[in-house]
């Protein structure tokens, strides 16, 4: 049905109490698999792309792709720029089409991470994208972006209102415990610290690094106020080995790739119908 930007596709999370899965894609097979999860389930759903994503398929053929996809679907579908530490990409983004951008200046200091965040809401502004940025560090690996247990720094309630007083951004991402990557150890989620956020600031909250989160984790933090959720390493895992599995089951003088492929499409589709399921946005539309 509709391509849509970020504020549309998570507009009744709060008052409805589900969460919208941000899902990071990689080809065309896993962006197939998710929506189809998506659209059997009557759920929004939120595609993914990292800047190691833009860079291998470049901005316009991935909108292509998307809304291509989309309008093949009766449910809401948003494109989103993943963590760009650019202001530049977020702009080229937007201008390809991109329903969303994120601005990464979380690392930079609270001024500069402002002074990023303000530039891109007002561009996003005139082409009717949506803009999430991030307050904290989320620790663990995220493709360029590396932030050592030392640097994670979890969100305070108050600078997170500051932040978005000062920026009146879409959505923002707030480090609460989780980290990016596999765990090493369990996640220990601060779902206090959740609640806090939530009763201050009025604009939709942002849950990195689902993989590894335990279901009733994810639940809990639907409960207390998260309205979209980023899963992304566990989706790569499926990705490859689906490909690596199907690769053994099939005959080595087999030459058509889709009896390889397809693969991917039907397990993404199983993992992201899970997710779905545990963040309550089936039949939501
Ligand atoms: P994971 O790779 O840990 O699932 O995190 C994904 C993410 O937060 C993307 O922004």
């Amino acid at each position: 049905m509709s391509y849509v930007n970020l504020k549309e596709v998570l507009r009744n999370t709060r008052k409805e109490n589900f969460a919208v899965g941000a899902f990071n894609f990689n080809g065309y097979e896993d962006v197939q698999g998710i929506v189809n999860a998506a659209a059997k389930l009557r759920s929004p759903v939120i595609v993914s792309a990292s800047m190691s994503v833009v860079s291998y398929f470049g901005l316009k053929q991935i909108v292509g792709m998307v809304k291509g996809i989309a309008e093949s679907v009766e449910i809401p579908v948003c494109l989103h720029l993943d963590h760009s530490t650019s202001v530049e990409l977020c702009k080229e983004a937007i201008l390809a089409g991109f329903g969303s951008v994120m601005i990464d200046s979380s690392s930079k200091k609270m001024e500069e991470n402002i002074k990023d965040t303000i530039e891109v809401v007002a561009y996003a502004r005139k082409y009717g994208s949506s803009v999430e940025a991030e307050i904290g560090h989320v620790g663990g690996v995220e493709e360029n972006i590396v932030v050592c247990e030392e640097d994670a720094l979890l969100t305070t309630p108050q600078e997170a209102k500051e932040f978005y007083d000062a920026t009146k951004v879409d959505a923002l991402a707030v480090a609460i415990g989780t980290a990016h990557g596999f765990y090493k150890k369990e996640p220990k989620i601060d779902f206090s610290r959740l609640e806090k956020i939530r009763a201050l600031l009025p604009c939709h909250l942002v849950l990195h690094g689902g993989t590894g989160v335990s279901d009733e984790d994810f639940k809990l933090c639907v409960e207390k106020g998260m309205s979209k959720i980023n899963v992304g390493t566990e989706l790569k895992k499926v990705y490859t080995d689906s490909i690596r599995q199907q690769c053994k089951l099939v005959s080595e003088k087999e030459i058509d790739p889709k009896k390889i492929t397809k693969e991917v499409k039907v397990n993404i589709e199983k993992a992201v119908t899970n997710k779905i399921l545990v963040f309550s946005s089936n039949d939501k539309i």
